[in-house]
């Protein structure tokens, strides 16, 4: 039996409509063009898949006036899927906030009620040397960090910037969190860890902040009640001390999680322990499993339109598609694997390469993970 799905493609700004190309090059061949069938072991699925394209972000803005545009908000509630390029540039820093590109990626996420972005940050053995740190602390890293996506600081009103009684200009944001918000993301972290070490660790500030007290009470009871989560190991740790651990032993981590503001930092530093943040994809799920794809990185406009971008990062977030929305772990399993490949042959773009060796481009490196599947 043939199922049919349906991707929203965001490419966005910067680099994102380069590198999201690469993935739909990828989609196209795993799925056989327009409709096609994977076959993996014993499991044996078919499967079409129908794309449609829509502009978010700065591009959406230079369209509609709007980073977030009506008809792209109906593309993706049509769809069973988003993969998601990157948004934002310098020409767009000084309008108003809700113009901004970043707001058409919150605001989706907050639509969509996206709350639990994974974020794994795997060691690739060739790549170890790569990363700012030795490779003998680097080497075989496979960690998880799953951050809260759709409250704390990022959303919590009230916030602005006001003249204060004083009359001196204030800023001021408000980090909240309520307990469903705690408990759902905590579950989400558990039945991460039942899949892998069985290890969490629970990073706040909580010697410091009220917020994160609770965050802390309801992670250890979320544990605590539940028979099933017994088997995990589940510690706590302050964020101060976690960005530290990351780079002196990122090692003694499995899952991670954490709030949307400490998510945001610690994900960016994991992301050097890999090699370079061109490599690291993320899912953002829903309790009813649907998702955004995007890669962990910026739109970085400096190198934009160059044709040197990483296009991984955004491979590897079409195979987190499969695995987690469309429920084909074979085809998740085959696009990573093509990926591993075309390392292991020594293929690399620039923010990946030794100094003084070869490098290709995006394209190029398209072509390689097309060529690998
Ligand atoms: C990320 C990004 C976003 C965030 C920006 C673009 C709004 O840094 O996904 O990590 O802060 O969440
Ligand atoms: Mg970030």
């Amino acid at each position: 039996m043939s199922k049919q799905f349906r991707i929203a493609v965001l490419p966005g700004d910067g680099i994102g409509p380069e590198i999201t190309e690469q993935a739909l090059r990828v989609l196209e061949k795993v799925s056989g063009g327009v409709s096609g069938g994977v076959s993996g072991g014993a499991s044996e699925s078919c499967f079409s898949v129908t794309t449609q394209s829509a502009l978010v972000g700065g591009a959406g803005y230079d369209a509609a006036g709007d980073p977030l545009p009506e008809a792209t908000l109906k593309v993706c509630e049509a769809a069973n899927a988003i993969l998601f390029g990157s948004v934002g540039g310098p020409q767009y820093d000084k309008l108003p906030r809700p113009m901004r590109p970043e707001q058409g990626l919150l605001r989706l996420r907050k639509h969509f009620d996206l709350f639990a972005n994974f974020r794994p940050a795997i060691v690739y053995p060739e790549l170890a040397h790569s990363s700012s740190l030795k490779p003998e602390i680097v080497a075989g890293l496979d960690i998880l960090i799953l951050r809260e996506l759709t409250s704390d600081i990022y959303f919590g009103q009230p916030r602005g910037i006001h003249v204060n009684v004083a009359g001196d200009r204030e800023g001021f944001d408000t980090m909240r969190y309520t307990e469903p918000e705690i408990r759902r993301i905590a579950h989400s972290a558990f039945q991460a860890a039942h899949k892998r070490q069985r290890k969490v660790c629970s990073v706040d500030k909580a010697n410091v902040l009220e917020t994160t007290q609770l965050w802390r009470d309801v992670v250890t009871q979320v544990h605590a009640e539940n028979a099933d989560y017994a088997d995990i190991e589940l510690s706590h740790m302050y964020v101060d001390n976690a960005a530290m651990q990351l780079v002196r032993n990122p090692r003694q981590f499995d899952v991670i999680v954490t709030g949307n503001m400490f998510g945001d930092i610690l994900s960016d530093e994991a992301s050097m322990l890999t090699g370079s943040i061109g490599m690291l994809p993320s899912a953002s799920i829903n309790a009813k499993g649907f998702g955004l794809y995007e890669p962990i990185h910026g739109s970085a406009p400096d190198i934009a339109g160059k044709g040197v971008a990483n296009p991984l990062a955004t491979i590897l977030s079409l195979a987190m598609l499969f695995r987690y929305s469309l429920n084909e772990e074979t085809v998740a399993k085959r696009i990573e694997r093509a990926v591993a490949a075309v390392l292991a042959a020594g293929l690399r773009t620039a923010d990946i390469a030794e100094a003084g060796k070869k490098t290709i481009g995006t394209v190029a490196m398209g072509d390689a993970v097309v060529a690998a599947l």
